[in-house]
């Protein structure tokens, strides 16, 4: 699939990935109408500006190590570096064309979505993360916002804690919440934390908006990635959206359909699209 902002085709391993859902776009945009309206009376529209409540103290470099086993990670495909292959190539090619388009317009804050349920996001986010991480000048932290559905350590083997809803509802300190998985050097992990229902409305809250400033901001050569939930099937990919300075989408080859992208995009159109992941594509025979 061809789009205006380019894309990298990532291979399927597997060819039994789950068909699911459409849209429910009447409640999306009204849940996007009231927290678009909301965030305007709380911050003037501008994310970090003024009046709004300075972070407490964000220490990246006390991060938790916890072992992540490499079965895990390998039976849930999440690329090491010790597995070269036409799977691991595809997101080095991806990281290079993120990395400039990031670099060119002096970005750091990264949105990964699709347009609907189960197309590759989170693992597409954490394989790119590595990715990025495995850069020497650069360091990598990866946020599981998926607030409603936790889902990112799962992938790593790594139990669900605190994390980002107890900063945002009790004040958790970051430095309690960020984990740096084993063996992947440079990339730091701020899990969901406890699972919530308002998810839209915390992710579009002015401490979010507070935080996404404050991580923009502290380190020149730190690359932040949100893992989002869908476009189509929640409000909360959009309400977060005006937060971050650029969004990747993951279609799913065979299974996004051409409306749905569309539909995705046109929704995204006020946020800087650097491009399209076709995940699962068929491995290319040379
Ligand atoms: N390139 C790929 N090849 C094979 N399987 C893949 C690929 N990308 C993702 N998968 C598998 O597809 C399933 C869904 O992936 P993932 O959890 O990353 O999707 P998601 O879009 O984040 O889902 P959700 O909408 O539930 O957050 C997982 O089992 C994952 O391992
Ligand atoms: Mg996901």
């Amino acid at each position: 699939m061809e789009s205006s902002h380019g894309t990298i085709a990532i291979p399927a391993k597997c060819n039994d990935c789950p068909v699911k859902t459409r849209q429910i776009m009447e409640r999306i945009k009204q849940a996007l109408e009231k927290a678009r309206q909301e965030r305007q009376i709380h911050n003037g529209g501008i994310p970090g500006a003024q009046g709004r409540e300075p972070v407490t103290e964000i220490n990246y470099s006390q991060t938790r190590t916890v072992t992540v086993p490499d079965d895990t990670l390998r039976d849930n495909r999440i690329i090491t570096g010790l597995n070269p292959g036409a799977f691991t190539d595809a997101y080095k090619l991806l990281r290079t064309q993120i990395l400039q388009r990031l670099n060119e317009n002096n970005w750091n804050v990264l949105a990964i979505t699709s347009p609907g349920n189960g197309e590759g996001k989170t693992l597409t986010a954490i394989n790119l993360a590595i990715s990025l991480a495995m850069e020497i000048d650069y360091t990598v932290l990866l946020v599981d916002a998926n607030l409603n559905h936790p889902w990112m350590l799962e992938l790593f083997g790594i139990p669900q804690g605190k994390g980002l809803s107890d900063y945002l509802l009790d004040d958790v300190p970051l430095a309690e919440l960020l984990i740096q998985p084993s063996r992947i050097e440079h990339l730091a992990l701020l899990p969901a934390g406890r699972p919530l229902e308002n998810s839209a409305e915390m992710l579009n809250s002015p401490k979010m908006a507070n935080l996404v400033s404050d991580m923009k901001a502290r380190y020149a050569r730190r690359i932040i990635i949100f893992d989002l939930p869908p476009v189509l099937t929640s409000a909360d990919a959009l309400s977060f959206s005006p937060l971050v300075d650029a969004a990747l989408l993951v279609v799913e080859d065979g299974k996004t359909q051409k409306q749905e992208l569309e539909r995705a995009i046109e929704l995204l159109s006020g946020t800087n699209l650097l491009g399209t992941v076709l995940n699962k594509a068929p491995l290319k025979k040379n």
